[in-house]
């Protein structure tokens, strides 16, 4: 299914929407807390999809308990460690985690600044332990608001020199890009790369806007740019990226069928597309199970899952020397 002579890269991995159902239970339980079960198998229709959510911000609310177990700084450390951990065991070379400092901080009043801090900390030495290169991109949580957003990028250009990137996520619809053109000039005049969640609830209107208000050279999902003739052409000719995740699209009824899914169309048009799991523990899934379900599911090939592999390493915002290392 993967082309082993090629490495396994997850670009698009929220490290706050993978926060393991066990971890959830030992850090409410040490912070003594009330769960919505006191077991794992209570817990887990609780944290992870049962059945496809009916909408994008249905879906959301399962990575509240994640973020609201988090209860000190150390917390934050260790859920960040966790999720080097987890890239190893599931055999992946390079991975760029994305991460909410305010979506963290707010349920324990924590300090945004001091999150992203505890999730430096975390990281360097899970990627430093087992062995995983891994950037990471700075998320504005689009559904607390503008002000909200402003707080969150200050933390994050803090330690602007550790992050490569900046990503909007959240609610698309009740907030759309137009709100934070503001938000993407610092972070663009800062020198960081811009990822943004776009046609995933929100038409392909969502997509322009992310591309040329807010300077997206790669788009989250972007599903909906299936219903542009003029988008596809746009993203095909300015190397406008694409980072598909499957099974999110599915539980978040974001599509109803994957074999009819536009990653299809993406790859015929030779728009650069990857396979990514987005929120992995939320969904229950790993990389490697996408590339099953995108050849199995989707009915994608050989040849096409091959050259999702080399298209995220195209994408990827790595340095000259990660990319040599990997190669
Ligand atoms: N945050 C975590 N997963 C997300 C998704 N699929 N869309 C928007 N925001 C998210
Ligand atoms: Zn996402």
């Amino acid at each position: 299914m993967i082309d082993d002579r090629l490495p396994l890269l997850d670009l698009h991995r929220h490290l706050d929407g993978n926060i393991r159902p066990n971890t959830i239970l030992e850090l409410g339980q040490h912070f003594k807390m009330q769960l919505p079960a006191n077991t794992l198998a209570g817990l887990r229709p609780h944290v992870q999809v049962q059945d496809n959510a009916p909408d994008l911000v249905s879906f959301l609310a399962k990575l509240d308990w994640g973020v609201k177990v988090l209860g000190n700084y150390d917390a934050c450390r260790r859920v960040a460690y966790e999720n080097i951990e987890d890239l190893s065991q599931a055999g992946i070379h390079y991975a760029e985690l994305r991460f909410s400092p305010g979506y963290m901080a707010m349920h324990h009043d924590l300090d945004s600044q001091g999150v992203v801090e505890a999730v430096l900390d975390g990281v360097a030495a899970g990627s430093r332990d087992f062995g995983i290169p891994v950037n990471l991109i700075g998320i504005m949580s689009r559904t607390f608001g503008q002000a909200a957003c402003e707080q969150e990028l200050a933390a994050c250009l803090a330690y602007k020199d550790r992050l490569v990137a900046i990503d909007l996520a959240g609610d698309e619809l009740g907030f759309p890009g137009e709100l934070f053109v503001a938000h993407f000039k610092r972070v663009r005049d800062a020198g960081l790369r811009v990822t943004v969640h776009a046609g995933e609830a929100a038409g392909s209107s969502s997509i322009w806007q992310a591309i040329k208000e807010l300077g997206a050279e790669r788009i989250g999902h972007g599903v909906n740019a299936i219903e542009d003739e003029a988008l596809l052409d746009y993203l095909a000719e300015h190397n406008i990226s694409i980072e598909s995740c499957l099974t999110s699209n599915l539980q978040t009824s974001t599509v109803s069928d994957l074999s009819a899914h536009p990653i299809h169309t993406f790859l015929a048009r030779d728009i650069r597309v990857c396979l990514n799991t987005d929120d992995p523990a939320v969904h229950g899934i790993e990389l490697r199970h996408e590339y099953s379900t995108a050849a199995n599911a989707a009915g994608l090939t050989p040849a096409h899952l091959r050259r999702c592999q080399e298209n995220a390493l195209a994408m990827a915002f790595m340095s000259a020397e990660q990319r040599a290392k990997l190669a």
